[in-house]
């Protein structure tokens, strides 16, 4: 009846065995109603797949945000890809958002010296920030914008997989530690981090944010102490 083997196929798809020979059933009328949905879930299939800094960069340009419409430059990271020590801020700053760097404007200023106090130079520590736009008028990221960049937060620490986690004010702490906790509760302890992707567990050191040192410098007592233990496990490592 078919003179060839094209002909055959061409047969078959026509009839549209193509849509029905699969292993999880298809419901077209809903396919077609959820195809920005899926788009979604493409996205999300992306992230879990990606190994690099490099291939988050562009999913994260492109995530719809509503502090994106004040911001100037979107700001993820700077300094050593390879680092045992990874320090979290809360969000960019003015001079953060122009430049695209965190931790360039007088906070960042105290967070080198502070890093020099215990022998580590800036640009060997992997530097990011909770969100990585600047909340208008510099507000503190709200419950929903953690959230809302935490599973990029997340997927940051496990391709970077550093030995330390050094958290910098309550923002990070709560991302990180799920806790409302204040910094005065959560301070001078080890704690540990973890996810399913993770080989082992991160330790974690929370300590005042230098935004909050440079207005109230009576807590930089127990700053240094909390850098002093961060030192103590670096040496050890
Ligand atoms: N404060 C932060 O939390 N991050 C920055 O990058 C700058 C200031």
């Amino acid at each position: 009846m078919f003179q060839s083997n094209k002909e055959y196929n061409n047969f078959l798809i026509q009839s549209g065995v193509h849509t029905f020979l699969q292993e999880t059933p298809n419901n077209l009328l809903e396919n077609q109603e959820n195809q920005s949905k899926s788009q979604e879930k493409i996205d999300v299939k992306k992230i879990d797949e990606i190994t690099v800094i490099d291939d988050l960069i562009p999913i994260i340009t492109n995530h719809e945000s509503a502090l994106k419409n004040n911001a100037k430059k979107m700001v993820l990271y700077n300094g050593n890809l390879n680092s045992n020590l990874m320090i979290i801020g809360e969000a960019p700053g003015q001079e953060e958002d122009e430049q695209g760097i965190p931790f360039v404007g007088r906070a960042g200023q105290l967070l080198n010296k502070m890093l020099l106090a215990i022998n580590v130079d800036r640009k060997d520590v992997y530097v990011t920030n909770v969100v990585p736009w600047r909340p208008p008028q510099n507000r503190t990221p709200t419950d929903q914008e953690i959230l809302e960049f935490l599973p990029f937060l997340q997927k940051q620490i496990e391709i970077i997989n550093p030995k330390f986690l050094y958290l910098l004010g309550t923002t990070a702490a709560k991302a990180i530690l799920s806790t409302p906790l204040s910094l005065g509760k959560l301070r001078g302890k080890w704690y540990e981090y973890n996810t399913p992707n993770l080989g082992s567990p991160i330790n974690v050191l929370v300590s005042y944010h230098p935004a909050f040192l440079l207005r109230s410098p009576n807590y930089k007592k127990e700053a240094w102490s909390d850098l002093k233990m961060l030192q103590k496990k670096l040496n050890e490592y």
